[in-house]
């Protein structure tokens, strides 16, 4: 019987998960928080997904269609036969979904067609969504109860409040893990070992490494970390998706782009609706494009304000506009009234906010990285999905679809009979990522590293921008390396996690660097034009005596 060690339990762990056990594997799944504190509860646009069940009036969609509106957001860097599977593979997302107990919403009741959104860059309205707004919660909430059923009759053991500290291997295969308990007050537990024929890591994201994000506290690159230290090879870590419309007060959060989808406009601070001027897709452009557009005119002005009105939003025949906005997107709705907003009425101040890491751990169509054994699923992973820029909606989907065909593969596989894809080592080699400098970087906090990141890898990039946030990641990295070769391993789970975006942030940025171009997420703005011969993935691994 196989031993599989799933780390992380948003929708690309816990498919993982259930999916192996479905299949007779011995699961853990290990979360550094409780099951459900995941960026994909917190998920609202919704599933990009084709089904037959499209609403009378809608125009056709196809395999063909969404692949193209996927590849052209991607901007030259997805893999068209990774698109290919993932869209094709949609149809049975939905299903296993559904099976586990998501309810999508449907047009009127059970039977009925699926209710489907539209959002930018996306053709025809494709969207599926769960709760008006509350997709990845209802998915969340349905992946963890299917757990915890599991793990109460045995089937998946479940470890909350367990830090992953590292991947270990025998110089060929993952062998497990060291874990380190959470205690309440932060501090870690004794280490262990937990010997797996396969380890999963699904850690969700980084927007921690920035100050203003729409991910929760526990986005903080664990993933990237783990694998690189584990001698994976991870790919276009400068790709960071900035959504354009998170709420522009302290708390942020994201307000969806279902709502540009369903008729709201941005608007500057005269009134003025600037997005006409951009792109002829106005509100509906690419997200890349739209979040500049929002940036360029919130740094240009002098009060720095862009405001979503939802005036302009159709609303059906019976309802008030404030009725309509509660019903359709319930989540949004709340935390702008406790926010003092009336958004039926009022323009809604928005910002930019670190949204979604395209870069990651590389791997195969199947989920394999390049260390046998090691698996990867979901934002934290590289599949060729998304390339430069994902398009909105696709990542519950691809993280679905991954979970589920590892889960069911590593079942049946010894970390040998199964390896990473030998077709997938067509580029040139990675590059290693060089060694931290120990350059003078200031005091150390978690505010100062997002301030640095935000300065120099923020929505527009420069090699001066990118040069200074090296020098001081670089500095930081290398005294807390430093010292915790000589000292004994930290002692927080904050420790830890700032070690981890150290470790990300420092490579994101040599990436940055290394992209002397602008193509999808990632703009130089001494670089603005978009380079054909750059048109390849940057790949990397660490440096050959680890990065810590
Ligand atoms: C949104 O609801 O705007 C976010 C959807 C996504 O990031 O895919």
């Amino acid at each position: 019987m196989t031993d599989v060690i799933v780390v992380g339990s948003g929708v690309a762990g816990l498919s993982a998960a259930l999916s192996a056990a479905e299949t007779g594997a011995r699961v853990t799944v290990i979360t550094k928080a409780s099951l459900t504190l995941t960026a994909t509860d917190r998920a609202q646009g919704g599933m990009a997904a084709m089904t037959s069940s499209l609403p009378d009036g809608q125009p056709k969609d196809s395999v063909q269609l969404h692949v193209q509106d996927t590849l052209v957001a991607g901007a030259g860097l997805c893999e068209p036969p990774v698109v290919q599977g993932v869209v094709q593979d949609s149809a049975d997302a939905v299903r296993d979904l559904t099976d586990r107990g998501v309810a999508f919403d449907r047009v009127a009741g059970p039977g009925s067609p699926w209710v489907q959104g539209l959002e930018a860059a996306h053709s025809v309205s494709r969207i599926l969504h769960a709760g008006g707004d509350a997709t990845g919660h209802a998915i969340q909430e349905a992946l963890s109860a299917r757990t915890r059923d599991a793990a109460a009759v045995g089937d998946i053991r479940l470890m909350e409040y367990t830090l992953v500290t590292g991947v270990l291997t025998d110089g060929q295969h993952a062998i497990g893990v060291t874990i380190r308990p959470v205690l309440s007050d932060g501090q870690l537990g004794a280490e262990e070992f937990l010997a797996a024929d396969h380890v999963v890591l699904a850690t969700g994201g980084a927007g921690q490494l920035y100050p203003y994000t729409t991910n929760p506290e526990v986005a903080t690159g664990d993933g990237i970390a783990l694998a690189l230290r584990a001698g994976a090879e991870v790919r276009d870590l400068e790709f960071f998706q900035f959504h354009p419309t998170a709420l522009a007060a302290p708390g942020s959060f994201l307000i969806s782009e279902a709502v540009r989808g369903e008729g709201a406009v941005l608007r500057d601070q005269h009134g003025h609706r600037f997005m006409t001027d951009v792109d002829p897709r106005a509100e509906l452009a690419p997200r890349d494009v739209v979040a500049r557009a929002v940036f360029a005119v919130r740094t240009g002005s002098p009060n720095g304000a862009v405001y979503l009105d939802c005036s302009t939003i159709p609303v059906p025949e019976g309802l008030s506009r404030a009725e309509f906005l509660a019903r359709r997107f319930p989540t949004i709705d709340a935390s702008l009234k406790a926010h003092g907003i009336d958004w039926s009425t009022e323009l809604v101040p928005v910002s930019p906010a670190a949204h979604y890491h395209m870069g990651g751990i590389v791997t195969d169509e199947l989920g394999h990285t390049t260390v046998a054994g090691l698996w990867a699923a979901g934002e934290c992973s590289s599949t060729g999905m998304h390339g430069a820029n994902r398009l909105a909606s696709n990542s519950l989907l691809e993280a679905a679809i991954f979970g589920r065909r590892i889960g069911e593969l590593v079942a049946e596989s010894t970390p040998t009979s199964d390896p990473w894809s030998a077709s997938h080592r067509t580029e040139r080699e990675p590059r290693e990522l060089p060694r931290p400098h120990p350059d003078a970087a200031g005091p150390f906090s978690r505010e100062a590293l997002q301030h640095a990141m935000w300065q120099g890898t923020g929505v527009f990039r420069t090699v001066e921008g990118l040069e200074q946030a090296k020098a001081r990641l670089g500095g930081w990295l290398s005294a807390a390396s430093s010292s915790w070769d000589v000292t004994e391993a930290p002692d927080t789970l904050a420790d830890i996690e700032d070690q981890n975006l150290l470790t990300v942030g420092h490579a994101l940025v040599t990436a940055a660097l290394s992209r002397t171009e602008s193509r999808g997420a990632h703009q130089r703005a001494d670089f603005p034009a978009t380079d054909p011969r750059q048109a390849v993935s940057t790949r990397w691994v660490a440096a050959t005596a680890a990065v810590p």
